[in-house]
């Protein structure tokens, strides 16, 4: 595996392989577990040269002490990589991508934003569309994937790329559970013990809330999903929802030929955690 740390040696190298070769991107914020690699696996069946970066970017943090806490593990990073057969990891410091100017371009996701992660972290997909973008330009890749368990961040950055017009296909992952059903996450690696034998309970209740769409109301499940987070004493729920797939907004019925997912976000402590579920 090639290591860049610099757009100058990075371009150097995929301009000199880049002939008829397709190239496929997985960004990343590091801290990487098995839903990093299941995109990479998808990365290198359809790809010639599979580029990963590693970059904490924190223009998306909108709680200082997430970002100082989020975790940092590059050795480990760098190995896993290693032995998951990626060909090349990019890891650019702040200076590489945001020069003197660590700020975020405002955005106009058509709406997109102001759903669900938009309400409680402000200026999060702002954040996430500006180093999104200055990736691309970057690795200029031909395929670009993204796990489904940030479905909002997924859905954002297809927008962002058509409205743009990147010339990359971004593509969408299924979400990557442990055994006992927790969607893999960086942030899991700061749960107590107690905390992640009480985080499996997320995924439990939204499928149990996919259950009872077929015969309740969106609103009723809300209120039962509601209920049962009360009897939680180590997970806090900061919103569920069932929305629209396409337009990420909140329902109050069901419609014809509509796709819907159920959202959610807890608190185990400090930690937030985010799951969701076709419906
Ligand atoms: O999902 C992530 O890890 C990040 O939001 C991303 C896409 C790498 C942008 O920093």
């Amino acid at each position: 595996m090639k290591v860049f740390y610099t757009k100058v040696a990075l371009n150097a190298y995929l301009d000199a392989q880049k002939k008829n070769k397709q190239i496929g991107f997985v960004p990343t914020m590091g801290a990487l577990h098995e839903g990093h690699l299941s995109l990479l696996k998808k990365c290198n069946e359809e790809n010639d040269i599979s580029v990963v970066s590693i970059f904490v970017n924190p223009t998306q943090f909108d709680n200082l002490a997430d970002l100082v806490k989020y975790p940092k593990t590059f050795q480990k990073d760098t190995k896993l990589l290693e032995s998951a057969q990626c060909d090349v990891l990019f890891a650019p410091d702040i200076k590489e991508i945001y020069a003197e100017n660590i700020t975020s371009t405002s955005f106009d996701f058509e709406g997109l934003e102001h759903e669900m992660e938009g309400k409680f972290r402000t200026g999060h997909f702002d954040g996430v569309g500006t180093v999104v973008k200055r990736l691309f330009e970057i690795v200029a890749p031909n395929k670009a994937y993204f796990g489904e368990k940030d479905f909002q961040q997924l859905q954002i950055v297809k927008k962002m790329t058509e409205k743009q017009q990147l010339p990359v296909e971004v593509k969408g992952c299924e979400i990557y559970r442990a055994e006992n059903g927790l969607a893999m996450s960086s942030r899991n690696s700061r749960l107590t013990e107690a905390q992640r034998n009480a985080a499996p309970f997320i995924f439990k209740t939204l499928q149990k809330a996919k259950m009872k769409f077929g015969v309740e109301t969106p609103n009723a499940i809300i209120e039962w999903v509601e209920k049962e987070f009360e009897k939680q004493s180590l997970l806090t729920l900061e919103y569920f929802t069932i929305a629209d797939e396409k337009t990420l907004k909140n329902i109050s019925s069901k419609k014809e030929k509509t796709q819907y997912r159920a959202f959610i976000a807890v608190f185990a402590g400090e930690i937030r955690l985010i799951d969701n579920i076709q419906i």
